[in-house]
């Protein structure tokens, strides 16, 4: 597949939404715009999209992670393929850009939370070499 990895664009708030939908996200395009734009403003975030024939078929989020415990390191808020677009190296490019922008600040850790019921994603990873170190529970609290 002819695909060309860029730094997301505001332009792009629509078809990103479009891609959380297909994962089940109630996703609406001006909350995502806005929050596309925080990225875009903020030097401790990057995302990316990949664009084929025109068209974004990939997004990926990193952000730097600082932990009083331990080094930084740079975490995988989201990344998600069209469904067109999958088993064809693309996903693989967007983690590999993301690594790409943390080395370049000197961050030698990436770290993705994945839902554990999402055994195909958990392949993916290891494919790229990551290794699973814990599980977790996540605990929200509205205010
Ligand atoms: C997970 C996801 C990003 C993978 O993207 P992709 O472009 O299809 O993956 P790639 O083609 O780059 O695959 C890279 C490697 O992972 C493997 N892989 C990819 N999808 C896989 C699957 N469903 N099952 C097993 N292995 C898989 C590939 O075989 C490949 O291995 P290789 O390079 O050693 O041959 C994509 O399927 C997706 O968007 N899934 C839904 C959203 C999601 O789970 N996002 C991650 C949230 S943290």
């Amino acid at each position: 597949m002819d695909v060309i990895v860029r730094e997301v664009a505001l332009e792009d708030s629509e078809a990103i939404c479009n891609l959380l939908e297909q994962l089940g996200y109630n996703a609406f395009v001006p909350e995502t715009a806005e929050r596309i734009k925080a990225v875009m403003a903020d030097e401790m975030h990057c995302a990316f999209v990949a664009v084929a024939k025109g068209n974004v078929v990939g997004w990926i989020h990193g952000f730097f992670a600082i932990r009083i415990e331990s080094a930084p390191f740079v975490e995988i808020g989201g990344l998600v393929l069209d469904t067109s677009a999958r088993g064809a190296g693309v996903g693989r490019r967007l983690v590999e850009q993301v690594m790409e922008w943390s080395k370049q600040r000197s961050i030698i850790k990436l770290r993705v939370r994945t839902n554990s019921a999402r055994s195909k994603t958990h392949q993916f990873y290891q494919n790229l070499g990551f290794t699973e170190t814990k599980e977790q529970k996540v605990f929200e609290l509205k205010l």
